[in-house]
C-alpha cells in the first residue's frame, strides 16, 4: 500500500479533494500556519509545521536563508512517516535539491499550466498574458529543476475564456485539479501509474 504525504501552504482546496477521494495521507506538512493544516487536522491526519522563519527566511531575502536546513527536516519527516510519495499541493517553498538525496521516494508537484509552458509562480498570469486559448495543469515528478517537464505523470486541459482574469482562470483550473490530482494519486495507489517507469523515461 503506497504511503502518501501532502505538502501544502495555502487554502488547501486541493488537499481537501485528496482527502475526499480517500487517498491514505499519513502526514500533512506545511511551511507556515495555513488553512490546509486545519483541513488535515479536521480529517484526523497528523500535521506538522516546518516553519521557514526558523531557518532565517524573510520575504524578499532571496537565497540568504537556510533552505537546505529546512529541507532536511522535511526529508526527515517523510522518512519518519515511511512515506513513498510526497504530493506537493500548493507548497510555496522550493525544496533544496538535497531532498532527492535524503528522501528516496517520489516527490510530486501539481503545476497550474501545461508544462513545458509557463513555468514558475506566475503560470496562470503568464498564460493569460500570452493570449493562449487553452492552458491546464500538470502533475509531474519533481526534480532539482523548477517545474521540470521531463517526467510528466499526467496533464489536464482547461480552456481560456473571453474576459478571464487570473482569478477566474485559476479557479477554473483548480476545479479540474480537484478531481485530476486525486485521480492520479489513486492510479499510483492501484499501480495503473508506475512512477519509476516514468522516471526511467520508458
Ligand atoms: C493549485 O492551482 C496548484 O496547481 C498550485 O497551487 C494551487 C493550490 O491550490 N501548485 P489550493 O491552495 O489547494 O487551493
Amino acid at each position: 500500500m503506497t504511503r502518501f504525504a501532502c505538502l501544502a501552504s495555502g487554502s488547501g482546496t486541493i488537499l481537501a479533494s485528496i482527502i475526499k477521494y480517500q487517498i491514505p495521507l499519513k502526514v500533512v506538512i506545511a511551511d507556515k500556519p495555513c488553512p490546509a493544516l486545519m483541513i488535515a487536522a479536521d480529517a484526523g491526519i497528523p500535521t506538522t509545521i516546518i516553519s521557514r522563519n526558523h531557518y532565517g527566511y524573510r520575504a524578499g531575502i532571496g537565497e540568504a536563508w537556510d533552505r537546505a536546513g529546512f529541507t532536511k527536516i522535511v526529508a526527515q519527516t517523510l522518512l519518519d512517516f515511511k512515506i513513498d510519495v510526497a504530493a506537493m499541493a500548493g507548497f510555496f517553498t522550493i525544496l533544496d535539491p538535497i531532498i532527492f538525496e535524503l528522501f528516496t521516494g517520489f516527490v510530486l508537484n501539481i503545476h497550474p499550466a501545461l508544462l513545458p509552458n509557463f513555468k514558475g509562480e506566475h503560470a496562470v498570469r503568464d498564460a493569460l498574458a500570452a493570449g493562449v486559448k487553452e492552458t491546464g495543469s500538470t502533475v509531474h515528478i519533481a526534480t532539482e529543476l523548477l517545474d521540470d517537464e521531463r517526467f510528466i505523470v499526467d496533464q489536464v486541459r482547461v480552456p481560456v475564456e473571453e474576459g478571464d482574469t487570473v482569478e477566474t482562470l485559476w479557479e477554473r483550473i483548480k476545479v479540474e485539479e480537484r478531481q485530476f490530482y486525486p485521480r492520479v494519486l489513486q492510479k499510483i495507489q492501484t499501480s495503473q501509474i508506475n512512477l519509476r517507469t516514468i522516471q526511467e523515461g520508458s
